[in-house]
C-alpha cells in the first residue's frame, strides 16, 4: 500500500524499506503542467546530499486537448507521462528506483474546517458526514483523511480535511509501474513545499507558488498547514498574453519574462505594461486570500515564500514584497541540503522550481 502523508491509515508494509550495504537514495518527482522535475537525494549521517537533478519541458511529450486543460492531470495519456520520465530518468542520471510522487492540489481537496470539541473516536465517526459537504464527488470515490490541528477553544477545534480521488492515485501508481519506479509514497504537493521551505520555524508564513496553469497559496503557522486555496490560473497565461499582444512567438515571450519582466526600464514598457496586465489580477487574488487568513486568525502572516517556477520572472520578488507590504523571499529549497560549492549559484537560480520535488526527496530522509 502507497504511504499518503496525512493518510496515516494507510502506511507501507516495513519490508519496503532500504535494505541496501549502501546509503539509501530517494527520488522526488514533480510533474507540472509546464516541466517535469526530478530530484535525487541520499540520506548520509541525517544530512540530506543532492546527488542529482533535472527539468524536462513537458510540450513535446504532453498534448493536452485544451489550454486550460493543463491543471488536469487525469487529462494526461499514461505512455506520454511515462516516455516523458523514461527521457528525464535517462537525462538526469537517476540510479535510484525509490520514487516519492506530488499530487497536485488541483486534483486533491484540502480544507480546514470548524469542528465542535468532540472525542476522537466521535470525530471519526462525524468526519464523512461533515466531509461530504466540502468534497465534491462521492466519499466511496476518495481516500480521506483528517487531522486536529489546533486546540481551539473549549467549545471547537479545527480540523485539517484532506481527499485525494482514487482514480488519481491509481494513475500515479500505473505510471510509477510502466516507469519501473518503487512508488514509496505519493503527496500531495503543498505538504511537500511546507517541508522543503518552511521546516520547524515557528513563524506564521505564507508560501505562494507560481506554477504555469495553477496558484496555489497556503498559510502555515509553527509547520502546519492552515489555509489552502487553488487559483486555476497560473503564468502560462502571460505567456499567452504576451504572444497575442505583442504579435511574438512563445518562445520570445518565455525569454521576456527572464529578461524584461518587471523592468524599470522605459524602452521595455510596452512589454512591462501587457505582463502587468496579465499579472495584477493573480497578484491581487493571492494578496486577499492573506488577507482573509489574517482577518480569521490572531496570529498574522509575517513572510511571504514565492515559489514555482513564475517567481523567476524579473522584478516579481520586488513586486510581491511591495503588495503584501511583508518582508517576501524567493524560495530556495536547496538551502538545507549538502551540494557541492560549485553548484550554488546555479541552485539559487533554478530554486523555486525545485521546492516540490526536493521535499518529495526529503520526505524520506527528514522526519518531519
Ligand atoms: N527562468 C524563468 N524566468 C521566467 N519565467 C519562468 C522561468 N522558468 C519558468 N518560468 C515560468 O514559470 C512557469 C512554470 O512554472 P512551474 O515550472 O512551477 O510550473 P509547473 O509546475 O510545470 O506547472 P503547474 O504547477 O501549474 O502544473 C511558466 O509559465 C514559465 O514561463
Ligand atoms: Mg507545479
Amino acid at each position: 500500500m502507497v504511504d499518503i502523508p496525512f493518510f496515516k491509515k494507510f502506511t507501507l508494509p516495513s519490508f519496503s524499506f532500504d535494505l541496501g550495504r549502501h546509503s539509501p537514495s530517494f527520488l522526488g518527482v514533480d510533474i507540472g503542467g509546464y516541466s517535469v522535475k526530478v530530484v535525487q537525494l541520499r540520506k548520509e549521517k541525517e544530512r540530506a546530499v543532492l546527488e542529482t537533478y533535472g527539468e524536462l519541458k513537458t510540450g513535446g511529450y504532453l498534448k493536452r486537448t485544451s489550454g486550460a486543460a493543463g491543471s488536469n492531470f487525469l487529462r494526461f495519456l499514461e505512455a506520454d507521462v511515462t516516455e516523458m520520465l523514461s527521457d528525464i530518468l535517462k537525462e538526469s542520471n537517476v540510479t535510484t528506483h525509490q520514487a516519492v510522487f506530488s499530487i497536485p492540489p488541483i486534483s486533491s481537496f484540502i480544507t480546514v474546517v470548524d469542528f465542535p470539541r468532540l472525542s476522537p473516536g466521535e470525530i471519526q465517526t462525524a468526519i464523512p458526514y461533515e466531509a461530504k459537504k466540502y468534497i465534491p464527488i462521492p466519499l466511496s470515490e476518495v481516500l480521506l483523511d483528517w487531522e486536529v490541528i489546533d486546540e481551539g477553544d473549549k467549545e471547537r477545534v479545527k480540523i485539517l480535511l484532506v481527499a485525494v480521488p482514487k482514480e488519481v492515485i491509481s494513475k500515479y501508481k500505473r505510471i510509477a509501474q510502466l516507469s519501473k519506479l518503487e512508488l514509496r509514497a505519493l503527496e500531495i504537493e503543498n505538504f511537500s513545499l511546507v517541508r522543503s521551505l518552511v521546516g520547524p520555524s515557528r513563524n506564521v508564513v505564507a508560501i505562494i507558488n507560481f506554477g504555469a496553469y495553477t496558484t496555489t497559496v497556503c498559510v502555515v503557522d509553527q509547520g502546519t498547514l492552515r489555509l489552502n486555496h487553488n487559483i486555476e490560473r497560473g503564468f502560462h497565461e502571460i505567456t499567452r498574453t504576451m504572444v497575442k499582444a505583442l504579435n511574438i512567438s512563445e518562445e520570445r515571450a518565455e525569454e521576456f519574462k527572464k529578461t524584461v519582466g518587471l523592468s524599470e526600464k522605459p524602452e521595455e514598457k510596452e512589454v512591462v505594461d501587457v505582463i502587468l496586465g496579465s499579472l495584477d489580477a493573480l497578484m491581487r487574488e493571492t494578496e486577499r486570500i492573506v488577507n482573509v487568513y489574517n482577518r480569521a486568525n490572531m496570529r498574522k502572516v509575517e513572510q511571504v515564500i514565492l515559489t514555482g517556477g513564475g517567481t523567476n520572472l524579473f522584478g516579481l520578488v520586488d513586486y510581491a514584497a511591495k503588495t503584501f507590504g511583508l518582508e517576501t523571499i524567493r524560495a530556495n529549497p536547496f538551502a538545507r541540503l549538502v551540494y557541492p560549492a560549485f553548484l550554488q549559484p546555479i541552485l539559487h537560480e533554478i530554486g523555486p522550481s525545485f521546492s516540490t520535488a526536493v521535499g518529495l526527496a526529503l520526505r524520506e530522509i527528514t522526519s518531519k
